[in-house]
């Protein structure tokens, strides 16, 4: 599968108070000291319908709820661990 890899990233007003707003930051370091911004697709999306469950991460179409920045870096190691990138 030569699918490029994609982070959707909750930008609505809840996930982003919630917790998206650092978690950005995070994941746009995490990509460059990997540099590996090049092979994975990172955009924000309007508000994803799960608020309650927020804040919302989306990584290649798998979607992962409440996702803090306490654990957002594991979040993508996890998902990126088998991944050629
Ligand atoms: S703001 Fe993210 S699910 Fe509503």
């Amino acid at each position: 599968m030569n699918q490029k890899n994609q982070i959707i990233i909750c930008m609505g007003s809840s996930c982003f108070s919630r917790g998206n707003r650092v978690n950005l930051e995070l994941i746009k370091a995490w990509l460059s000291e990997r540099k590996i911004e090049a092979e994975v697709g990172f955009k924000g999306q309007l508000c994803t319908g799960l608020c309650n469950k927020g804040p919302v991460l989306i990584i290649n179409e798998h979607v992962y709820q409440e996702v803090h920045p306490a654990n957002v870096i594991n979040i993508l190691k996890t998902a990126f661990s088998g991944a050629q990138v």
